[in-house]
């Protein structure tokens, strides 16, 4: 097979972050510092570290990923970003209490010279925080062309090839879809017009597009995931991704679930709680944020279980998710799930998972992947929701009408297939030769 036509990942990426200042960020930007000096290795960054089969197992060909897909290199990378605070990413990081002190000042003086756009930001949008540096404009179609001028910019300072664009910022109130984010056109009169239902991270996703930009979305909030931005991002033939990445609790839930359907286990009810002391846990403890976050948590386990084909295991649980902001634990969240299922005869058994995690430092090797993987997907002409990206995420984009796949296997079994398919390889069926062999004389 030829591989598609992918246009090499010559010259600078520039990657601009919204919410440039925050944990996640800035554990992300100078982790890539660390790594490319030779100081770290990028664990949990399946670009730079996973492997990938080509051919039958009998050929042992497993290249890494990096080697197989032209993908940028890390010397490539120049970061930038918008936030509501004034700060250097040094600051930032000193602040956040993520990283200590070694990997901080290892590279302090590159996260020195990283500080962010002004923001665009409406309280009212995320009632915990206070922004201290925001644009102002006449109203939000203003602010969103002030968006564009900043993407514009900072291509041209840094003399970049190309760039994407990842919202890392903070978890907005809960909006549902409405008829204001149906196309472009009711959406570009509700922005002149100031309509409530446009969040600052819609400015933000229509500015990206706009210029021709990838656009990410790392947390719930809908951002990108309305229609009038996926019109736009397919007749400007660009890709989008998200919603909220998949990093710690919803992890273990998309292994685990998997497993209780493939075993044909029950499930009575699963009861996931979680204690969180960084900005995020703060943000959170708003009702209207919580909702949002909610809602992405809450939507793993049905379309894993399919109630609707196995009523008699799953068409009665009790989910229930909870976050509660505990100021001493920092970005070192504790998350405790309590599954009650059932097996043969509907005798009961219950799983408890107690994971000790830190949030950034599982969510940084997600940002690096999913940035050069979408870098990838534009070089490659692909556009619209990236569905082989749903690896990365708690609540995966999905067109309308189809139900997203959150088993995190199949989830990577699409994405390699993807990146085989396209390199012009056969993508693995994992089918042995026996079946093979029926397939070839059309006996199966
Ligand atoms: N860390 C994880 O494991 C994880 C997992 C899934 C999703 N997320 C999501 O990622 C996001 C970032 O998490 P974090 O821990 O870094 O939070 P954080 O509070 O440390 O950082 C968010 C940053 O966004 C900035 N911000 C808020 N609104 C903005 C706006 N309108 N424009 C520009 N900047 C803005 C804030 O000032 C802050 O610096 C959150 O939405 C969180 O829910 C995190």
């Amino acid at each position: 097979m030829e591989n598609l036509s992918i246009q090499p990942a010559n010259g600078k990426l520039g990657i601009l972050i919204v919410g440039l200042n925050g944990a996640v960020s800035t554990t992300f930007i100078a982790g890539v510092l660390n790594i490319r000096n030779g100081y770290a290795k990028p664990v949990g960054s399946l670009t730079q570290m996973q492997t990938i089969r080509l051919g039958s197992r009998i050929e042992n060909n497993f290249p890494l990923i990096r080697d197989f897909v032209p993908l940028s290199s890390l010397d490539n990378l120049v970061f930038g970003g918008w936030d509501i605070r004034n700060e250097t990413c040094l600051d930032s990081a000193m602040e956040s209490k993520v990283l200590s002190e070694k990997d901080i000042f290892s590279v302090q003086k590159e996260l020195d010279q990283i500080s962010p756009f002004k923001g665009v930001f409406i309280q009212n949008y995320v009632k915990k925080l206070k922004g201290t540096y925001i644009k102002e404009g006449e109203n939000k179609y203003a602010l969103m062309l002030q968006i564009r001028d900043d993407i514009k910019n900072f291509k041209n300072t840094y003399n970049l090839s190309r760039v994407v664009v990842i919202w890392c910022g903070s978890t907005e109130i809960y909006i549902p879809i409405s008829a204001v984010h149906k196309d472009i056109q009711s959406f570009e009169k509700g922005m002149k017009e100031n309509h409530s239902d446009i969040a600052p991270s819609m400015l933000y996703a229509y500015a990206a597009v706009s210029e021709g930009v990838p656009y990410v979305n790392g947390s719930p909030n809908l951002s990108v995931d309305i229609p009038a931005v996926l019109h736009l991002a397919e007749k400007n033939n660009i890709p989008i991704a998200g919603k909220d990445f998949k990093t710690g609790q919803t992890l273990v839930k998309t292994v685990i679930a998997p497993m209780l359907k493939a075993r044909m286990l029950g499930l009575n009810g699963w009861f996931s709680t979680n204690i969180l002391g960084n900005r995020d846990g703060e943000v959170l403890d708003d009702p209207g944020s919580f909702k949002t976050k909610e809602e992405s948590k809450l939507s793993v386990l049905d379309s894993i279980l399919q109630p609707d084909l196995y009523p008699d295991l799953y068409s009665n649980y009790h989910h229930l998710v909870r976050i509660n902001y505990y100021p001493p634990r920092g970005d070192s969240k504790e998350g405790w799930d309590n599954i009650d299922i059932f097996g043969w005869l509907n005798y009961p058994m219950q799983m408890k998972i107690n994971f000790l995690c830190r949030d950034s430092i599982l969510a940084a090797p997600i940002v690096l992947d999913i940035i050069l993987f979408m870098d990838l997907a534009q070089r490659s002409g692909m556009k619209g929701i990236q569905h082989w990206l749903s690896f990365y995420f708690k609540s995966p984009m999905h067109d309308e009408n189809t139900v997203p796949e959150q088993d995190l296997f199949i989830q990577l079994m699409k994405l390699k297939n993807t990146l085989r398919v396209l390199m012009g390889e056969t993508p693995i069926s994992h089918l042995n030769g026996e079946v093979s062999k029926f397939i070839e004389n059309e006996i199966y």
